[in-house]
């Protein structure tokens, strides 16, 4: 047994639903002079009003704020190289797209993702989950989408695979194949995704390689045809969809996120109300952005109207080598906070509930209940005001992961 003893302030989402409209905000709760029990992996029973029972093991958090572990519900973990050199590029007013399409941008990546090894990305993946677990993130989710063939897709899902088996983290894989049109079917998008179709996902599946799947449904990207097409064939194999959807521009993805069940979408920068009216009727989380609109000097996306739409928001940090170099989901919750004027409340239930609903963990993590995960996070921090108040400091001081002190 553990015991956390000194609680000043216990911030938590309830449940195991993610939380939508006024619940995002109300449905947080706040429980001052607080205490948990922790048996094993897994939260035994929280107290309130100075109450704790005896216990040799004992963590004092000093009248600190607790909270459950982060979820970061969207990167692009497996990656080779960096894009340091494309900067200069966009700062000279070069768009993302067409830095795409003149072969860099996530092509780029594709090539130096293609040349690494297996053990060389798990190791930059370790390191990268090392220090989003120093910032109070125990679980994370990962795509694939920087191979474009059979072999590097597997690759990148088969590295997500040893992060848990081998390196006891949290992630959660992605399939994403449908990032973008890879040389060998340069301008035949229809041929690359029904090459995804019937001769990557057969073996993704086989090998139960992921949970989800993911496609860039975008102007010159993918369209909604070709994105409805791969999800539906997904869906048939039992995966869950999300969609990379009106990030840049409004042509549906939003829409079909919601006509087909999406568990998320994500960005929607640029969503119209007919894509929120549809994503509220089919259950789906927008995965909101932030850390990128900064990163590409663009709109933040409308968190305010998903919110009074009843449409659950997760904030994510949507972590590559270009678009968001920045794994600091607590620079993410500091932007939500200001930018997209969401509560400290709401926040907190964008980064934990929220985000663990939209990649099918809220059963087991996303909130400090009995019988959840002993994932917590005690921050050098009186109450969550000051949590989303701070900016680029990380102030996680203890992390417990799976009850086992991390940090
Ligand atoms: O979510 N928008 C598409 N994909 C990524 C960017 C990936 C990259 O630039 O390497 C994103 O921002
Ligand atoms: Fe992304």
């Amino acid at each position: 047994m553990l015991l956390i003893k000194n609680i000043g302030m216990l911030a938590t989402a309830e449940g195991k639903a993610p939380l939508r409209g006024r619940d995002q905000h109300e449905g947080v709760r706040i429980i001052r002079d607080a205490a948990v029990l922790i048996n094993g992996d897994t939260i035994q029973a929280v107290y309130e009003n100075g109450e704790a029972p005896a216990c040799d093991n004992v963590i004092d958090a000093k009248g600190s704020l607790v909270t459950a572990g982060l979820v970061d519900a969207h990167t692009h973990l497996i990656f080779g190289g960096w894009r340091q050199h494309e900067v200069p590029l966009k700062l000279r007013g070069a768009g993302y797209l067409e830095i795409l399409q003149a072969g860099g941008g996530i092509l780029n990546t594709l090539t130096a993702t293609r040349k690494a090894s297996e053990d060389e990305l798990y190791g930059r993946a370790a390191k990268a989950l090392d220090e989003m677990l120093d910032h109070g993130v125990t679980t994370v989710e990962a795509k694939s989408g920087y191979g474009l063939n059979v072999e590097d897709e597997l690759k990148q899902l088969r590295v997500i695979r040893r992060l848990n088996t081998e390196g006891g983290f949290s992630v959660v894989p992605t399939f994403m194949a449908a990032h973008a049109v890879p040389p060998e079917f340069k301008g035949d998008p229809d041929g690359y995704i029904e090459f995804i179709c019937t001769k990557i996902l057969p073996k993704v599946a086989d090998d139960e390689l992921c949970e989800f799947v993911d496609v860039f449904c975008e102007t010159g990207v993918f369209d909604v045809e070709q994105s409805r097409k791969m999800l539906t064939y997904a869906q048939a194999y039992g995966f869950k969809a999300k969609i990379h959807a009106d990030e840049i521009d409004a042509i549906g993805g939003s829409v079909l996120a919601g006509e087909i069940g999406a568990v998320s979408a994500e960005h929607l920068i640029a969503v119209d109300d007919a894509g929120i009216a549809s994503m509220a009727r089919g259950g789906t989380t927008a995965c909101l952005l932030p850390g990128t609109s900064l990163y590409l000097g663009k709109d933040f996306a409308p968190a305010r109207k998903f919110i009074e739409a009843g449409v659950p928001v997760a904030v994510c940090t949507d972590f590559n080598p270009g678009s968001c170099p920045s794994d600091n989901l607590q620079l993410c919750m500091n932007l939500a906070y200001l930018r997209y004027r969401m509560t400290p409340e709401e926040v907190l239930s964008a980064v934990t509930l929220n985000a663990a609903c939209a990649i099918g963990r809220g059963e087991t993590v996303g909130s400090v209940e009995p019988g959840k995960q002993a994932d917590l996070v005690i921050w050098d921090a009186p109450d969550l005001d000051y949590l989303v108040y701070r900016m680029g400091s990380n102030l996680a001081s203890v992390v417990i992961r799976k009850g086992e002190i991390v940090k």
